[in-house]
């Protein structure tokens, strides 16, 4: 099973084909953060209102880091997990693609704090800015407590590990993250920072196949195991879904104040209550919350990704592709 301790390394007979297609699929979406063009962000800058200036530099300070949490986490625990070599290939790519997001948060930073003095504060928001530690507080919590489990030898071990799983993909891939991008959405529907939202669109999408991967992994574990699926499981991912809309909350607060034109806290309460919905009824869990979507240029997400997606320079995906790109597999 694939939560069994060991090291298996028998890639044929394949059991987890899916696994493996989704490592391909990935690879086809090779992008690098040399091609994405910061240079029209800078006159947006100087534009900005104190109000939208600071949601902007919390909003970078986040990004400063949420990838290398997520990266730390994958390998300290998915990793040394998940049983099986096409599994493991996924994951390979996904620390790769981490690490391309790290890159594009650690060249915007670059690009948009000149001062020295100012873009180490942001780098370190992690420890001063309280909206900011509470999420990374939350981030490591859970990745300490798996800290102790070498082997995932009983249900107890087994659910932990899950628990582990669904808050990286569920809470923090798609919650925090979500969160951040509707902030560069609504800043590219009020006509700003437009480099920032392209890159945005590829680690958004890297980002939605991330978490998609997660989901099947718990798809896979609750066919193989359904025992471990019960109640109390069930009770603790709604808890953490619930904390982790608070923590993302209060980050809202302090990103926008009394609030800017068509964004506020209670904007972002509904959105990241809808989403938080849409997580855990994947997860099969009940929907908590109810809401419905305040945010039209989230909905148009999707369309503009893939407009993008065509508009770019066929030389940007020759690195992967043999053959077509079919959108079933990309989208
Ligand atoms: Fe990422
Ligand atoms: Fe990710």
């Amino acid at each position: 099973m694939l939560l069994d301790p060991g090291m298996d390394l028998t890639l044929r007979p394949m059991r987890y084909p899916d696994f493996y297609e989704r490592y391909r699929a990935a690879i086809r979406n090779t992008w690098t953060v040399e091609e994405v063009d910061l240079a029209s962000d800078l006159s947006d800058l100087k534009r900005l209102t104190p109000a939208e200036l600071h949601l902007v530099n919390r909003l970078v300070a986040f990004f400063a880091t949420g990838d290398s949490i997520v990266a730390n986490n994958l390998v300290l625990n998915l990793y040394k997990h998940i049983n099986a070599p096409e599994a493991r290939l996924y994951l390979s790519r996904q620390l790769y693609e981490e690490a391309v997001h790290v890159q594009f948060y650690l060249t915007l930073l670059d690009t948009y704090l000149p001062d020295h003095d100012e873009r180490a504060k942001a780098f370190a928001a992690v420890e001063h800015i309280p909206s900011i530690r509470a999420k990374a507080e939350f981030c490591f919590r859970w990745i300490d407590s798996l800290g102790s489990l070498d082997e995932l030898r009983t249900s107890t071990d087994r659910r932990s590990f899950l628990l582990n799983l669904i808050c990286f993909a569920a809470c923090i891939e798609g919650l925090f993250f979500y969160g951040a991008f509707a902030y560069v959405y609504w800043l590219r529907s009020r006509g700003l920072l437009n480099g920032l939202a392209s890159g945005t669109n590829w680690v958004f999408r890297d980002e939605s196949m991330h978490m998609d991967f997660a989901f099947s992994v718990v798809d896979t574990v609750r066919a193989e195991e359904p025992e471990l699926f019960d109640a109390e499981l069930t009770e603790q991912v709604t808890r953490m879904m619930e904390e982790a809309v608070q923590a993302e909350l209060a980050f809202a607060h302090d990103l926008c104040g009394d609030g800017l034109p068509g964004m506020s806290a209670d904007d972002m309460r509904a959105y990241l209550e809808y989403v938080a919905d849409q997580r855990l009824v994947r997860l099969g869990v009940p929907p908590r919350y109810g809401t419905a979507n305040p945010f039209a240029f989230m909905d148009l997400q999707d369309v503009q990704e893939l407009s993008n997606f065509f508009e770019r320079r066929v030389s940007a995906y020759q690195v992967a592709i043999e053959g077509t790109v079919t959108l079933n597999e990309s989208f």
